[in-house]
């Protein structure tokens, strides 16, 4: 893994943008793998300004809450929309989200995973990673999916999340999310951490153990990874 710390979240967001442009740049029909989430938002906004082509470019999104409908203003379907496919030349059939309006999550799955493995896992994933350690929605467990599964969302996610929402009830209990096998399948993943109530999680990640019960440790597995961390996040290192 290799580690870039900045100074704040707008240094953190401009080399990730920076990242994804020059792979754009060598392969313009790249395969990328998008986030949701505060962490990546800051890198969508950077990617909008530099004007890149993305009509050739196809994308996987990791999760998606279930059920949800593509429209409600929490989907991260909405989400995605919102912060960067309407701003750019990405062409809508080119876009794959985990339909959260399925009737049959295990079909839905099962296709999800076909496709991206059609095409070879993504070549760049953007990943950020919750307070828990979870990446996508694969929660703190005894085991980790490789599938992309339907899960149950810990307390502390649901918590988390509940900012979003008018209440915490209100929440979704489960999310489709692509399993760790999707996930590694990727050439390069770029993982983000910024903020203070990122440090503790930043410093278990990095403490030299992988496990389960802290789905990103796995990261440090995987041959190319890049994480750009902020100085808050790093700020127990
Ligand atoms: C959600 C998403 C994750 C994301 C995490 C952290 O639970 N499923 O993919 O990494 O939140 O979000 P944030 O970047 O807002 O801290």
């Amino acid at each position: 893994m290799k580690i870039y710390r900045v100074g704040n979240y707008e240094a953190l967001s401009e080399m990730g943008a920076d990242i994804v442009a020059e792979q754009i740049r060598q392969k313009p029909d790249s395969v990328l793998g998008f986030a949701t989430g505060s962490s990546p938002v800051g890198v969508y906004k950077n990617l909008i300004k530099m004007g890149l082509d993305f009509s050739r470019v196809t994308s996987f999104n990791l999760d998606e809450y279930y059920p949800m409908k593509k429209n409600h203003p929490q989907s991260y379907n909405y989400f995605m929309r919102e912060n960067l496919f309407k701003h750019i030349n990405i062409l809508q059939e080119n876009i794959n989200i985990p339909n959260g309006e399925c009737g049959d999550p295990l079909a839905e799955c099962a296709d999800y995973d076909q496709k991206l493995a059609a095409f070879g896992g993504t070549d760049l994933q953007i990943l950020g990673i919750g307070r828990n350690g979870h990446i996508g929605f694969n929660e703190p467990d005894g085991k980790l999916p490789l599938a992309t599964q339907l899960v149950d969302l810990t307390k502390d996610t649901i918590d988390a999340n509940a900012r979003f929402f008018d209440h915490a009830g209100e929440v979704p209990k489960q999310a489709l999310t692509m399993g760790l096998g999707g996930i590694f399948a990727s050439k390069h993943i770029v993982l983000l951490i910024n903020g203070g109530n990122k440090a503790a999680i930043t410093k278990a990640l990095l403490s030299g153990f992988v496990t389960t019960q802290i789905p990103a440790s796995l990261l440090t597995l995987h041959h190319h990874v890049t994480l750009i961390v902020d100085r808050d996040a790093a700020s127990l290192l």
